[in-house]
């Protein structure tokens, strides 16, 4: 039985928490199959995880998202053989390992215009810029945006395809650099959230628009904000809680804001059947053919050094993509 070293979460804690085991890899069961991983996408969302913001099942693996090569295929596989370039993102916690049993129905094969590095690197992301552009709201030419985190892993996939697909896409960031980053994914203005009249910055960069749709994954301290920045009957898609879950929102606040419409959505639910899942990940490697979603990846650690990824993270200090090589 082959052996893979794996990150392993004992208890909810900080990036000290992660330590590295060795483990058997048994056969893969009826419908699985063993991928050896080439490289491991890093999300934000595992740091929720690993503090607890979103609790695990303890002890447990860590990691949402990897790409590789297929070792080995169980029973009942259909569509996947041995040698087969693949990615997941949504097969469990766990992809902080060399090795690992997956589901195949959660596995998709890569086309030769993405590495293994470019799809560890964004599905995840790539897959939330998908459903946010297309699914959240169908971005239309002319459509003004307000992207939060417009130089991290997401905000900058989706600055790029928002801009691809005609929109004006002005974007937020907290330093000089990460704003650089942001003006090359394609907004044409960016702000910085240290000044706390952020808003009005955004107006004012606007022509004194709003926008038809604000994309907020920074939450708690930006929501009520983000929520000035969207035009009458405008949308405010909060989708993540990089400082924290956002505050709750009694619903006449929309009102007094304009008869806004606000949605929490996942990315997850929105790939849970196979079908809807490889449709959507084909929808991404087009958008990647045209050029219109490329990686930038802003940092790559060994997985024994998993725990200072987590710390440039959480300490914003890193643009694009986080990338983990086993
Ligand atoms: N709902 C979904 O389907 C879904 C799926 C994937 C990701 N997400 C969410 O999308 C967001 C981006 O994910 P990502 O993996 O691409 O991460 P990321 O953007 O590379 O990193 C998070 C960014 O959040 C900003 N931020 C603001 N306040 C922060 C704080 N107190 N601590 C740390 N960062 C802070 C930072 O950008 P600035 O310094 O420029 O503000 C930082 O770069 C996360 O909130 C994640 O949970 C949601």
């Amino acid at each position: 039985m082959p052996t893979a070293r794996r990150i392993v979460v004992e208890a909810h804690g900080g990036p000290e928490v992660l330590s590295l085991v060795s483990v058997d890899v048994p056969p893969p069961a009826a419908g699985e199959v063993t991928v050896r991983h080439s490289a491991i996408g890093f999300n934000f969302i595992d740091t929720y995880q690993r503090s607890g913001s979103y609790p695990l099942d303890l002890p447990s693996g860590l990691g949402f998202e990897a790409a590789g090569r297929v070792e080995a295929v169980g029973d009942s596989v259909i569509g996947i053989k041995v040698g087969d370039r693949v990615a997941y993102m949504n097969a469990g916690v766990g992809a902080y390992s060399e090795l690992r049993n997956v589901p195949a129905a959660k596995l998709v094969v890569l086309p030769d215009n993405v590495s293994d590095e470019a799809a560890a690197s964004l599905l995840f992301k790539g897959m939330t810029a998908q459903y946010l552009v297309r699914k959240t709201h169908a971005v239309q030419p002319g459509d003004l945006l307000l992207v939060h985190s417009a130089a991290g892993g997401v905000g900058q996939i989706l600055t790029r395809w928002a801009t691809a697909l005609g929109a004006t896409v002005i974007g937020t960031t907290s330093s000089p650099h990460k704003r650089d980053q942001a003006l090359a994914a394609g907004a044409v203005a960016v702000i910085d959230t240290n000044d706390e009249n952020w808003p009005e910055a955004f107006v004012k960069a606007a022509g004194g628009r709003k926008a038809r749709v604000v994309y907020d994954a920074v939450g708690k301290d930006t929501l009520l904000k983000s929520l000035d920045c969207a035009a009458p009957f405008g949308l405010v898609v909060i989708y993540g809680a990089a400082s924290g879950r956002a505050p709750a929102i009694d619903p006449e606040l929309l009102n007094k804001k304009g008869c806004l419409f606000l949605t929490r959505p996942s990315v997850f639910p929105h790939n849970a059947d196979p079908e809807t899942f490889r449709a959507n990940a084909a929808d991404l490697f087009d958008a990647i053919g045209k050029g219109h979603v490329t990686v930038d990846i802003g940092a790559r650690f060994p997985l024994e050094q998993v725990a200072d990824a987590h710390r440039a993270a959480e300490a914003r200090s890193v643009t694009g993509a986080i990338v983990i090589t086993p």
